[in-house]
């Protein structure tokens, strides 16, 4: 089938669409929802059979639904409608939801439904449920309603005259409904009411007195104080009592600004909260706010780094090579680096570097810090030499989390999980993190170039098959979690793998005497000074419309491939 994308944006969702159809056979091209008329034209040129839309902010123009079948992902059960459907469930605890896949016509989320997919319903953060759950329900919902589409099936019923649909039309969620009354709440429905709104549009709040948004909320079990009160704060994150306990603030979007860390949002206030640092790496066992962990299991070490979005800034580089310093000093011999349970990286932390400018600094110094941070850490991981080291993605990774990630020996990605291995998108980026050493070893040169070249989204699968993932893992993330500590177990236990660690550390003896790493990071780096410093600002640009979230006003053209003549017909 030729199938059009229409969404607002190239999220998670449409990235996995894009590259499970075009598995699948299908032709694929992508319009971004920009104006009624930059669809039409693309329907006109492309001329789909379907036009798919897994993520749009309005509706879809009768000029192209009356032409052609336009299936839209809502992201809610049979019968429910309205633009806040997960904000809804998440804040009333449903313990069920869903994803139904609606035929588009006049009257939003009421046409023929062409498939619908339940999950049990995680309380977390909506955009962890929607990159987990919804996702993975949507991609089953789509390819079950395009199946049935092929195959010629009768318009379906609409949901409202189907027996027993429990959905209802809800309203948009309004700050109202999700406000927080710290003299009252309980931490639980904080934490709910806060996870309904992440990562966007955030719980308006105050702290210090002034207005802000919260993101990113955590339990505290141990400590406490008077309702209300700040009563610490732990290298970004701010800790504020409850009735019955506390919770931790990681994130937060002040008027006018961009999203923040907390201590970063508000560098002179956080000053006067005392610290409540943890000891070492070891991981707490009560519930309290730790970004890095570490923990072992069946004579293997498990290091994990919850970063919220996957964005690592200098700081977290640094402080997550000084956990991997001593994990390797460990009695272990299998290293499993697990990431976080969304992200495993994203590379560098954009919204950090852009703080620098907006607070008078230079986001070029700050860019460049941080990519020499991130460095060293991949250096770290590629020179470990006395254990086997894995990196485990639960969640997706994109630019130099990637090749972050394939400074393991090993790389085992979940099967949901979608990878980016590419840093041109953000405005011709030419990236570091040892790639030119790592990524031509893996594929050889000529498919590392296509690869960089092509920035298309890989599914697990997808990156099984070129060579950059080594295993691909089915299930869900305790499902993955398990398999991968059953693995390392049986790495750990194999006794070839004395043998197994030294030829590695010869290995990259021999490749160290052929190129040392030295020289790899230096040319990356010649690279890099011209992106951050050089006359052409692109990088600058394009960080600070991925910040800011500029809409888009255009669909990139190896996206928008019926806007390529030599690609249309294909
Ligand atoms: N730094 C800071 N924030 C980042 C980030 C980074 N490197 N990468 C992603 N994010 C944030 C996004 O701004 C977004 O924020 P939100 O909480 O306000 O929604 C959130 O993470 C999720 O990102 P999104 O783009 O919606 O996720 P996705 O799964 O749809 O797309 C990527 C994944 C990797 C394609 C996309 O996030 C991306 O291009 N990131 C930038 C990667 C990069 O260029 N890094 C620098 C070079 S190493």
């Amino acid at each position: 089938m030729r199938i059009l994308l229409l969404t607002h944006a190239f999220n998670s969702l449409a990235q996995r669409l894009w590259a499970e159809l075009q598995g699948r056979g299908h032709v694929l091209s992508l319009e971004f929802d920009i104006a009624d008329g930059v669809t039409e034209e693309a329907v006109a040129m492309f001329r789909p059979d379907v036009v798919v839309a897994p993520y749009l902010r309005r509706a879809i123009p009768a000029s192209v639904w009356r032409k052609v079948p336009c299936l839209v992902v809502h992201p809610g059960i049979v019968g429910d409608r309205g633009p806040s459907a997960l904000d809804w469930a998440l804040q009333e605890g449903e313990s069920t939801w869903g994803v139904t896949v609606l035929q588009a016509e006049a009257e939003m989320d009421a046409g023929p439904v062409w498939a619908s997919v339940e999950f049990p319903l995680r309380a977390a953060k909506k955009s962890s449920v929607y990159r987990n759950e919804v996702s993975t329900a949507a991609l089953q919902a789509v390819l079950q309603a395009i199946a049935r589409i092929e195959g010629g099936a009768d318009v379906p019923r609409r949901p409202l005259d189907i027996a027993g649909a429990r959905g209802r039309l809800r309203p948009l969620m309004q700050q109202a409904d999700r406000a927080l009354d710290w003299s009252r709440d309980a931490t639980e429905t904080i934490l709910r009411r806060i996870r309904a709104a992440d990562g966007f549009p955030g719980v308006a709040d105050q702290l210090f007195g002034e207005p802000c948004h919260l993101y990113d909320a955590w339990p505290e079990a141990r400590l406490g104080g008077t309702p209300g009160a700040l009563i610490a704060k732990r290298e970004t994150a701010l800790l504020r009592a409850t009735v019955d306990g506390a919770v931790w603030i990681g994130h937060v979007k002040r008027p006018g600004s961009i999203k923040l860390p907390g201590t970063l949002a508000f560098p002179r206030q956080a000053a006067g909260v005392p610290e409540a640092p943890l000891q070492g790496w070891w991981r707490v066992p009560q519930a309290t706010w730790q970004d890095i962990a570490y923990e072992e299991q069946g004579g293997v070490g498990f290091l994990h780094f919850e970063f919220y979005n996957g964005a690592m800034s200098t700081t977290q580089c640094t402080r997550l090579r000084a956990a991997l310093q001593w994990a390797r000093a460990r009695p272990v011999r299998v290293l499993v680096l697990a990431g976080g349970q969304d992200f495993w990286s994203n590379g560098i932390h954009l919204n950090a570097i852009e703080a620098e400018s907006l607070q008078g600094g230079s986001a070029a110094d700050a860019s460049w810090r941080n990519i020499e941070a991130i460095d060293d850490l991949a250096l770290e991981l590629i020179t470990t030499g006395g254990q086997l080291t894995v990196a485990a993605l639960a969640g997706n990774a994109g630019a130099g989390g990637c090749f972050l990630a394939r400074a393991a020996d090993l790389v085992w990605a979940r099967e949901a999980v979608v990878l980016n291995p590419h840093y041109r998108n953000m405005g011709n980026l030419y990236g570091s993190e040892y790639w030119t050493y790592l990524l031509p070893k893996r594929l050889g040169a000529a498919r590392a170039q296509a690869i960089m070249r092509e920035r298309q989204p890989l599914t697990a699968q997808a990156a099984l098959a070129a060579g950059f993932v080594d295993d691909c893992i089915a299930g869900d993330l305790p499902a993955f979690a398990e398999e991968v500590a059953r693995r390392a177990a049986r790495l750990a236990a194999d006794p070839a793998l004395a043998q197994r660690l030294a030829d590695k550390r010869a290995a990259r003896a021999a490749d160290e005497a052929a190129k040392p790493l030295a020289a790899y990071r230096e040319e990356e780096l010649a690279q890099m000074r011209r992106n951050f410093y050089g006359f052409d600002p692109s990088y600058h640009v394009a960080r600070h419309h991925f910040v800011h979230k500029s809409p888009a006003s255009w669909t990139p053209r190896h996206l928008a491939r019926h806007r390529e003549p030599e690609r249309r017909a294909a």
